[in-house]
Protein backbone atom coordinates (compact mmCIF):
# COMPACT_ATOMS: atom_id res chain seq x y z
CA UNK A 1 0.00 0.00 0.00
CA UNK A 2 0.95 3.64 -1.13
CA UNK A 3 1.04 6.11 1.80
CA UNK A 4 -2.01 7.67 0.32
CA UNK A 5 -3.90 4.28 0.06
CA UNK A 6 -2.85 3.36 4.01
CA UNK A 7 -4.33 6.76 4.95
CA UNK A 8 -7.52 6.18 2.55
CA UNK A 9 -7.78 2.50 4.21
CA UNK A 10 -8.11 4.16 7.89
CA UNK A 11 -10.09 6.74 6.93
CA UNK A 12 -12.25 4.16 5.37
CA UNK A 13 -11.84 1.99 8.39
CA UNK A 14 -12.70 4.82 11.07
CA UNK A 15 -16.23 5.56 8.99
CA UNK A 16 -17.18 2.05 8.76
CA UNK A 17 -16.52 1.64 12.65
CA UNK A 18 -18.28 5.10 13.37
CA UNK A 19 -21.36 3.51 11.24
CA UNK A 20 -21.23 0.80 13.32
CA UNK A 21 -21.49 2.26 16.66
CA UNK A 22 -24.02 4.78 15.60
CA UNK A 23 -25.96 1.73 14.40
CA UNK A 24 -26.18 -0.06 17.70
CA UNK A 25 -26.43 2.84 19.75
CA UNK A 26 -29.40 3.43 17.71
CA UNK A 27 -30.85 0.13 18.33
CA UNK A 28 -29.84 0.54 22.17
CA UNK A 29 -31.96 3.55 22.10
CA UNK A 30 -34.93 1.98 19.82
CA UNK A 31 -35.07 -0.87 22.51
CA UNK A 32 -35.58 1.79 24.94
CA UNK A 33 -38.51 3.53 23.25
CA UNK A 34 -40.02 -0.02 22.87
CA UNK A 35 -39.59 -0.74 27.01
CA UNK A 36 -41.02 2.78 27.26
CA UNK A 37 -44.10 2.14 25.40
CA UNK A 38 -44.69 -1.35 26.22
CA UNK A 39 -44.66 -0.36 29.80
CA UNK A 40 -47.05 2.98 29.19
CA UNK A 41 -48.81 0.48 26.91
CA UNK A 42 -49.20 -2.34 29.99
CA UNK A 43 -50.36 1.04 32.32
CA UNK A 44 -52.74 2.16 30.39
CA UNK A 45 -54.45 -1.38 29.56
CA UNK A 46 -54.55 -2.05 33.57
CA UNK A 47 -56.31 1.39 34.40
CA UNK A 48 -58.46 0.77 31.56
CA UNK A 49 -59.40 -2.88 33.46
CA UNK A 50 -59.52 -0.83 36.12
CA UNK A 51 -62.15 1.46 35.29
CA UNK A 52 -63.90 -1.00 33.26
CA UNK A 53 -64.15 -3.16 36.66
CA UNK A 54 -65.38 -0.19 38.46
CA UNK A 55 -68.15 0.46 36.05
CA UNK A 56 -69.34 -3.34 35.41
CA UNK A 57 -69.44 -3.58 39.12
CA UNK A 58 -71.74 -0.48 39.46
CA UNK A 59 -74.10 -1.88 36.40
CA UNK A 60 -75.77 -4.58 38.17
CA UNK A 61 -79.57 -3.36 38.40
CA UNK A 62 -80.54 -3.87 41.68
CA UNK A 63 -77.49 -2.48 43.04
CA UNK A 64 -78.23 1.14 41.29
CA UNK A 65 -81.74 0.90 42.35
CA UNK A 66 -81.50 -0.23 46.08
CA UNK A 67 -77.97 1.52 46.65
CA UNK A 68 -77.63 4.38 43.90
CA UNK A 69 -80.61 6.57 45.53
CA UNK A 70 -79.08 8.77 48.30
CA UNK A 71 -75.55 8.93 46.85
CA UNK A 72 -73.61 6.97 43.85
CA UNK A 73 -72.77 3.42 43.48
CA UNK A 74 -69.86 2.81 45.35
CA UNK A 75 -67.46 0.76 43.44
CA UNK A 76 -67.79 -2.64 45.22
CA UNK A 77 -63.84 -3.32 44.80
CA UNK A 78 -63.30 0.12 47.19
CA UNK A 79 -63.83 -1.64 50.52
CA UNK A 80 -62.64 -5.11 51.33
CA UNK A 81 -65.32 -7.86 52.38
CA UNK A 82 -65.85 -7.57 55.90
CA UNK A 83 -66.24 -3.59 56.02
CA UNK A 84 -69.06 -4.81 53.36
CA UNK A 85 -70.61 -7.36 55.88
CA UNK A 86 -70.51 -4.67 58.04
CA UNK A 87 -72.07 -2.46 56.70
CA UNK A 88 -74.67 -4.59 55.30
CA UNK A 89 -75.73 -6.33 58.43
CA UNK A 90 -76.29 -2.50 59.88
CA UNK A 91 -78.39 -0.79 57.32
CA UNK A 92 -80.83 0.28 59.19
CA UNK A 93 -78.60 2.93 61.32
CA UNK A 94 -76.76 3.86 58.05
CA UNK A 95 -74.68 6.91 58.85
CA UNK A 96 -77.68 8.58 60.47
CA UNK A 97 -80.41 7.51 57.74
CA UNK A 98 -82.44 3.95 56.96
CA UNK A 99 -81.16 1.97 54.03
CA UNK A 100 -82.84 -1.23 55.13
CA UNK A 101 -83.73 -3.77 52.48
CA UNK A 102 -85.95 -6.58 53.01
CA UNK A 103 -84.07 -9.70 53.50
CA UNK A 104 -83.20 -11.64 50.63
CA UNK A 105 -81.56 -7.86 48.85
CA UNK A 106 -80.10 -7.50 51.51
CA UNK A 107 -77.93 -10.87 51.85
CA UNK A 108 -78.09 -11.16 47.83
CA UNK A 109 -76.72 -7.59 47.11
CA UNK A 110 -74.32 -8.40 50.95
CA UNK A 111 -72.87 -11.18 48.99
CA UNK A 112 -72.39 -9.27 45.57
CA UNK A 113 -70.50 -6.84 47.50
CA UNK A 114 -68.70 -9.12 49.64
CA UNK A 115 -67.55 -11.27 46.63
CA UNK A 116 -66.18 -8.04 45.28
CA UNK A 117 -64.75 -6.53 47.84
CA UNK A 118 -60.76 -5.52 47.68
CA UNK A 119 -57.92 -6.08 50.24
CA UNK A 120 -58.16 -6.72 54.09
CA UNK A 121 -60.24 -4.23 56.41
CA UNK A 122 -58.93 -1.83 58.65
CA UNK A 123 -60.33 -1.15 62.37
CA UNK A 124 -61.53 1.95 63.36
CA UNK A 125 -61.52 3.31 67.37
CA UNK A 126 -64.37 1.23 68.06
CA UNK A 127 -62.87 -1.94 66.62
CA UNK A 128 -65.26 -2.60 64.16
CA UNK A 129 -64.08 -2.45 60.21
CA UNK A 130 -64.14 0.46 58.43
CA UNK A 131 -67.15 0.86 56.96
CA UNK A 132 -66.31 4.31 54.91
CA UNK A 133 -64.27 4.09 51.85
CA UNK A 134 -63.61 7.98 52.11
CA UNK A 135 -61.63 6.76 56.12
CA UNK A 136 -59.45 3.75 54.48
CA UNK A 137 -56.03 4.34 54.55
CA UNK A 138 -55.96 4.35 50.57
CA UNK A 139 -57.88 6.89 50.34
CA UNK A 140 -56.62 9.54 52.47
CA UNK A 141 -52.97 8.40 50.78
CA UNK A 142 -54.24 9.66 47.28
CA UNK A 143 -56.20 12.46 48.30
CA UNK A 144 -53.60 13.80 51.05
CA UNK A 145 -51.17 15.89 48.97
CA UNK A 146 -54.28 16.37 46.41
CA UNK A 147 -57.08 17.96 48.13
CA UNK A 148 -56.22 20.61 51.01
CA UNK A 149 -58.26 21.05 54.16
CA UNK A 150 -59.49 23.93 53.16
CA UNK A 151 -60.91 22.24 49.94
CA UNK A 152 -62.36 19.97 51.96
CA UNK A 153 -64.33 22.64 54.24
CA UNK A 154 -65.59 24.28 51.00
CA UNK A 155 -69.34 24.01 51.39
CA UNK A 156 -69.55 22.88 48.09
CA UNK A 157 -68.23 19.59 48.68
CA UNK A 158 -69.76 19.11 52.20
CA UNK A 159 -68.35 15.68 53.07
CA UNK A 160 -65.88 13.29 50.95
CA UNK A 161 -67.98 11.27 50.51
CA UNK A 162 -70.09 12.74 47.50
CA UNK A 163 -67.23 11.95 45.13
CA UNK A 164 -69.17 13.24 42.43
CA UNK A 165 -68.33 16.85 43.43
CA UNK A 166 -64.92 16.15 42.18
CA UNK A 167 -64.44 13.25 40.03
CA UNK A 168 -67.14 13.65 37.49
CA UNK A 169 -67.66 10.37 35.99
CA UNK A 170 -68.01 9.05 39.14
CA UNK A 171 -71.70 8.09 38.79
CA UNK A 172 -70.19 5.90 36.23
CA UNK A 173 -67.94 3.93 38.64
CA UNK A 174 -64.33 6.38 37.03
CA UNK A 175 -62.02 7.82 39.38
CA UNK A 176 -59.13 8.57 36.79
CA UNK A 177 -57.23 11.58 37.33
CA UNK A 178 -57.86 13.39 33.72
CA UNK A 179 -61.74 13.53 35.25
CA UNK A 180 -61.35 15.54 38.16
CA UNK A 181 -62.58 19.42 38.66
CA UNK A 182 -62.05 20.25 42.15
CA UNK A 183 -64.66 22.91 42.46
CA UNK A 184 -63.33 26.54 43.77
C1 LIG B 1 -81.67 6.50 52.43
C2 LIG B 1 -80.48 6.95 51.76
C3 LIG B 1 -79.36 5.92 51.56
C4 LIG B 1 -79.43 4.70 50.95
C5 LIG B 1 -80.65 4.02 50.35
C6 LIG B 1 -78.09 4.15 50.98
N1 LIG B 1 -77.23 5.04 51.56
FE1 LIG B 1 -75.22 4.81 51.77
N2 LIG B 1 -75.11 6.62 52.68
C7 LIG B 1 -76.17 7.44 52.97
C8 LIG B 1 -75.70 8.60 53.71
C9 LIG B 1 -76.54 9.76 54.21
C10 LIG B 1 -74.30 8.46 53.84
C11 LIG B 1 -73.32 9.40 54.51
C12 LIG B 1 -72.89 10.47 53.50
C13 LIG B 1 -71.99 11.53 54.11
O1 LIG B 1 -71.38 11.32 55.14
O2 LIG B 1 -71.88 12.59 53.47
C14 LIG B 1 -73.95 7.19 53.17
C15 LIG B 1 -72.67 6.70 53.06
C16 LIG B 1 -72.33 5.49 52.49
C17 LIG B 1 -70.98 4.97 52.41
C18 LIG B 1 -69.72 5.65 52.90
C19 LIG B 1 -69.18 6.65 51.86
C20 LIG B 1 -67.82 7.16 52.25
O3 LIG B 1 -67.74 8.19 52.93
O4 LIG B 1 -66.83 6.51 51.87
C21 LIG B 1 -71.06 3.75 51.80
C22 LIG B 1 -69.90 2.82 51.47
C23 LIG B 1 -72.46 3.51 51.50
N3 LIG B 1 -73.21 4.60 51.91
C24 LIG B 1 -72.94 2.37 50.89
C25 LIG B 1 -74.29 2.12 50.66
C26 LIG B 1 -74.80 0.88 50.13
C27 LIG B 1 -73.96 -0.33 49.77
C28 LIG B 1 -76.15 1.02 50.01
C29 LIG B 1 -77.16 0.01 49.52
C30 LIG B 1 -77.26 -1.20 50.30
C31 LIG B 1 -76.48 2.36 50.48
N4 LIG B 1 -75.34 2.99 50.87
C32 LIG B 1 -77.76 2.91 50.49
C33 LIG B 1 -77.48 7.24 52.60
C34 LIG B 1 -77.98 6.13 51.95
C1 LIG C 1 -62.49 17.43 46.83
C2 LIG C 1 -62.47 16.65 45.62
C3 LIG C 1 -62.51 15.13 45.73
C4 LIG C 1 -63.46 14.35 46.34
C5 LIG C 1 -64.72 14.80 47.06
C6 LIG C 1 -63.05 12.97 46.14
N1 LIG C 1 -61.88 12.94 45.43
FE1 LIG C 1 -60.89 11.27 44.82
N2 LIG C 1 -59.38 12.41 44.10
C7 LIG C 1 -59.36 13.80 44.07
C8 LIG C 1 -58.06 14.24 43.61
C9 LIG C 1 -57.62 15.68 43.41
C10 LIG C 1 -57.30 13.07 43.37
C11 LIG C 1 -55.85 12.97 42.91
C12 LIG C 1 -55.73 12.75 41.44
C13 LIG C 1 -54.27 12.70 41.04
O1 LIG C 1 -53.54 11.87 41.57
O2 LIG C 1 -53.89 13.53 40.23
C14 LIG C 1 -58.17 11.94 43.67
C15 LIG C 1 -57.81 10.62 43.49
C16 LIG C 1 -58.68 9.54 43.64
C17 LIG C 1 -58.40 8.18 43.25
C18 LIG C 1 -57.13 7.71 42.54
C19 LIG C 1 -57.32 7.98 41.07
C20 LIG C 1 -56.10 7.67 40.23
O3 LIG C 1 -56.30 7.21 39.11
O4 LIG C 1 -54.99 7.91 40.69
C21 LIG C 1 -59.49 7.42 43.53
C22 LIG C 1 -59.70 5.93 43.27
C23 LIG C 1 -60.45 8.31 44.15
N3 LIG C 1 -59.93 9.59 44.19
C24 LIG C 1 -61.68 7.92 44.63
C25 LIG C 1 -62.56 8.75 45.31
C26 LIG C 1 -63.78 8.31 45.93
C27 LIG C 1 -64.29 6.89 45.93
C28 LIG C 1 -64.36 9.41 46.49
C29 LIG C 1 -65.63 9.47 47.32
C30 LIG C 1 -65.75 8.51 48.41
C31 LIG C 1 -63.49 10.55 46.19
N4 LIG C 1 -62.41 10.11 45.49
C32 LIG C 1 -63.76 11.86 46.58
C33 LIG C 1 -60.39 14.62 44.47
C34 LIG C 1 -61.52 14.23 45.16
Amino acid sequence: MSKNDRKAYLTFSALVLALCLGATLAQAHDDDDEDERHERHEQHEHSKLENQRHASNIQNKQLKEECGSCHIVYPPNMLPAESWRALMDNLNKHFGSDASLDKATQRELSNLLQNQGKGRAETANNGQPIIRISQTSWFLDEHEDEVSPRTWRNPKIKSASNCGTCHTKADQGRFGEHEIRIPR
